[in-house]
């Protein structure tokens, strides 16, 4: 039995309305997590989001050996025991790609360090080389077998300089961990830029550590003891994709939508997209107003690290784009895997053609009718919610338990609070396929 969304559309009728709280940022808060390992006390987290992700990395956590405590939604406390495992449990960790982001912090505080390779996903192959690449640099020897990868730095880590010839997000918040406790001095060059980059430093550096410019593509990070989490709560900060997702699905379908307890200087490229397409957004500090037109403009997107157009928005943004009148060019740049869903928008009724697997060509404005959809992954499966909703007639998205709700919290009640028709089912996923 899988979770199911049964939801009815509106045929393009704009009646959303209310308000929506952004969570907690899932990016940035599985991040803060695999950080606590680098404490040598107690760590407090609020604004976590309740989803499933983070579920499962406490989990992880708490198989290796952390004390984890729930103190109330959102809040939890951790503090790594000793006797702390070095390896991450391969069952849990390969559900997760982001659990990749552990082995930094305990590399780095306890020398050695095994993890699954946590294999690729439905958006693209996911390498690991440099990863590989940068635990080498820092001193550490590296070996695979039967897929998964044993590390071990005689003697601790030693500060490294290198280049990443990826923007990895994941991959400069590892060695930007790692970096806090080796000798001497890291510095990643071409580093990603992200918010939850810059918000992780932040913590860090309250903490103890000795980061410097994070949020650009130079980050240096000068190597310490362990970190102190005594009297400094750590608040995560808002979930862009969370509340850029909605504010897609506002600028579809809502007379007027309240995103509140966003930041709108964090989604400044979709901002600029969906105005540029004739959507009419308000922004205030830290809340977005978004009304939806009668007509939508067609707008070429281009994914790219950020501050570029988020390709965690990729998705959302393409269907929004069915909905504009004219050809709309969608250049996902950064994963190989992630316009696949677009099969299941044409059986919808979008006029999507697939020129290669990095570009669609969108043709609108196209009526979309409901369909049994299944969620290929989080992103595109909210994508899927947002078409229904714009639809005519009823979809059923299946796979919501294993997709949607790893980094949407509560989606169901949210999405009826501004007016969606859903409802949540237990059904077993019939297998669809596209004729
Ligand atoms: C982070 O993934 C996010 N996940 C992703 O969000 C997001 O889509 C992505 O950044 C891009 O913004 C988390 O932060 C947990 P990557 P990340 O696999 O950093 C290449 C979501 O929906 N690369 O590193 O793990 C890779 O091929 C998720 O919330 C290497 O070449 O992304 C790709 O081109 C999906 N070698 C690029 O880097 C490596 O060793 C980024 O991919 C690692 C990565």
């Amino acid at each position: 039995m899988s979770n199911s969304l049964v939801i009815k559309g509106f045929n393009g009728e704009r009646k959303l309305h209310g308000t929506v709280r952004t969570t907690g940022a899932k990016n940035a808060a599985l991040k803060a997590i695999a950080a606590t390992i680098l404490f040598r006390d107690t760590v407090t987290l609020t604004n976590i989001p309740e989803i499933n992700d983070v579920e499962r990395l406490f989990e992880l956590l708490k198989d290796m050996g952390a004390e984890v405590v729930h103190v109330k939604r959102g809040v939890y406390t951790v503090s790594i025991a000793k006797g702390f495992s070095t390896e991450l449990t391969p069952g849990i960790a390969r559900k997760m790609r982001a659990s990749v982001v552990a082995t930094g912090p305990v590399l780095a505080r306890f020398g050695k360090v095994s993890f699954p390779h946590p294999g690729g996903c439905v958006i693209g192959s996911r390498p690991l080389d440099l990863f590989v690449d940068g635990f080498e640099k820092m001193g550490a020897k590296v070996t695979m077998n039967d897929g998964s990868y044993s590390v071990e730095a005689k003697g601790g880590l030693k500060g490294a300089e290198f280049f990443l010839k990826n923007q990895s997000v994941t991959v400069t918040e590892t060695f930007m961990m790692a970096g806090v406790l080796a000798k001497g001095t890291t510095v990643i060059k071409n580093a990603a830029m992200e918010p939850e980059i810059e918000e992780l430093a932040k913590f860090l550096n309250t903490c103890g550590a000795k980061i410097s410019g994070a949020g650009t593509s130079t980050i240096t990070i000068k190597g310490g003891k362990l970190l102190s989490g005594k009297g400094h709560p750590h608040k995560t900060m808002p979930d862009r994709i969370d509340a850029g997702s909605f504010l897609v699905l506002g600028a579809l379908a809502a007379r007027e939508l309240h995103i509140t307890h966003c930041n709108p200087l964090h989604l400044e490229s979709p901002i600029a997209a969906l105005r540029s397409a004739g959507v009419s957004i308000e922004t205030k500090k830290s809340e977005i107003i978004v009304r939806a037109p009668s007509h939508l403009k067609a707008v070429d997107i281009k994914t790219h690290e950020y501050p570029g157009f988020p390709t965690d928005l990729q998705a959302p943004m393409t269907v929004f784009l069915t909905q504009a009148e004219g050809e709309s060019k969608v250049f996902e740049t950064i994963f190989e895997g992630r316009l696949n869903y677009t099969e299941s928008l044409a059986a919808m009724g979008a006029q999507i053609t697939m020129m290669d697997p990095h570009r669609v060509l969108v043709r609108g404005k196209s009526e979309l009718y409901g369909r049994k959809l299944q969620s290929p992954d989080l992103r595109a499966g909210l994508a899927f919610v947002i078409a229904a909703v714009v639809a005519k007639g009823e979809s059923v998205i299946h796979n919501v338990d294993t997709t949607i709700d790893r980094g949407y919290e509560d989606v169901d009640n949210r999405l009826r609070a501004i007016g969606v028709e859903v409802e949540r089912i237990s059904a077993i996923p019939e297998v669809i396929t596209h004729a």
